[in-house]
């Protein structure tokens, strides 16, 4: 079989690297990375007559990296293995088959760097978090949202109802739960007419910009549809789950609409629990690239989800791209111009969580709370307004305790949930 194996070997600015867990299956790493290698790319499970050598030396790529200890391998790719704009096609290479090889008991795809021309090949977010801060007129503070609970339920009129209370408690944002579509008893279309009507109540009532995520998440072409109907509506965001419609009709949506787009991530875990799958990292830079505004990325292991506060904030690094290392340079350019994705917190939070959140994400950031706001003893108005004044409280930089005293909403929240 060919040897895709050149430890000496130096990647490429043409070269996309990907970075793999990997746990062999009765065999050495070594080996096992030889086949992930030649699958992902040029090869099978034998050499076959029609790869001629001259293409195999031009096309081969290497895995350059074995961290035998650490079962982490790196494989550079020549560029020219990939279709440009085609996320599809460079899942099918680099996360596809590999993973179901007899050769491997566990697989993680962990990090992808893709090339210059790989990234210019896609729209990236079309507001970013400087476009955001410009809609909301929300200048320096994280943004607060709520989704509305319960997930499901709900008629359109308790629904809007529900937004509207959300909003004059002093809430940013409203959104649809992932769930949430066009059911019998909640139609789309009657759902976005009522909120609309009553987000622009709200936005005279408090003079603030307020945001309603409408979920479009459908089959292609009535997402398309139901996107047009919201912005026919004088709707202001989108909402796409990501994961379960799949990237190529993200990349669909992001070619045709001219809203934001908020991201939810149902189902990653399917993806990123565990030794197998891909990390959350990974899917991030995938919802950047095909331009995605505001991204779920978990709560620094403060709410229900389960990750840690490091990879939390790796990814809301990744999203929102300081200069980053890529190829081993520092690059001078931001991912070479795309814009940034601004992270969301989101799932199991409350008031009390965040002072805490805003010390470890700092400003950029939105955070959500579903159960946080809507079983507040008082109900939804209280919930955001002890939200509202958590964040004040953060802002200023007074401790919860003490703004409680003076704001009984929050005080109540605090006494619910803790702080
Ligand atoms: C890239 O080129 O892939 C981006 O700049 C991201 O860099 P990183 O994956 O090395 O952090
Ligand atoms: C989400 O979609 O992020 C969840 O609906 C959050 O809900 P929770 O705040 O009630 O966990
Ligand atoms: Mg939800």
């Amino acid at each position: 079989m060919l040897d895709y194996i050149d430890l000496k070997y130096k990647p490429s600015k043409k070269d996309l690297v990907a970075e793999y867990y990997v746990e062999p299956n009765r065999l050495s790493l070594k080996t096992v990375s030889n086949h992930l290698a030649a699958e992902s790319s040029i090869g099978t499970w034998d050499d076959v007559v029609t790869l001629s050598p001259k293409v195999a030396k031009r096309l081969k790529p290497s895995v350059y990296s074995i961290n035998q200890k650490k079962k982490i391998i790196k494989i550079a790719y020549h560029e020219e293995l990939f279709e440009n704009g085609n996320m599809p096609q460079m899942l099918s290479s680099i996360a596809g088959n590999i993973y179901g090889m007899k050769a491997v008991k566990n697989l993680k795809l962990l990090d992808i760097h893709f090339t210059k021309s790989q990234v210019k090949s896609f729209k990236g977010p079309r507001f970013g978090i400087k476009g955001i801060r410009r809609i909301t007129k929300v200048k320096k503070r994280p943004l607060v949202g709520t989704i509305v609970k319960p997930k499901v339920g709900l008629t359109a009129k308790q629904h809007a109802k529900v937004a509207f209370n959300a909003w004059v408690g002093g809430l940013d944002a409203v959104k649809f739960d992932e769930n949430l579509t066009s059911m019998k008893f909640n139609k789309f279309e009657k759902n976005i007419k009522l909120t609309e009507k009553l987000r622009r109540k709200a936005e005279k009532i408090t003079g603030e910009k307020k945001l309603y995520l409408a979920n479009i998440t459908a089959e292609t072409d009535e997402m398309l549809r139901r996107a047009k109907f919201v912005q026919d509506q004088g709707g202001n965001y989108l909402m796409v789950d990501i994961l379960t419609m799949g990237f190529a009709a993200l990349q669909t949506v992001r070619k045709h609409v001219k809203l934001p787009l908020h991201g939810h991530r149902a189902m990653h875990a399917a993806l990123t629990k565990g030794n197998n799958g891909m990390s959350m990292l990974v899917i991030a830079k995938i919802s950047r690239l095909l331009g995605i505004d505001t991204l779920h990325i978990g709560t620094a292991y403060l709410g229900k989800m389960s990750e840690s506060k490091q990879s939390t904030l790796d990814i809301q690094k990744e999203i929102e791209n300081p200069n980053m290392k890529a190829h081993g340079e520092l690059l001078k350019q931001k991912w070479y111009g795309m814009k940034p994705c601004l992270a969301v917190a989101s799932g199991g939070l409350h008031p009390g969580h965040i002072p805490k959140l805003v010390k470890i994400m700092g400003n950029d950031v939105v955070i959500q709370a579903g159960g946080g706001c809507h079983a507040h003893p008082s109900g939804t108005i209280a919930g955001a307004k002890a939200m509202r004044q958590a964040l004040e409280a953060s802002m200023q930089k007074v401790p919860l305790r003490r703004y409680a005293k003076t704001h009984p909403e929050l005080s109540a929240a605090i006494k619910r949930w803790g702080c």
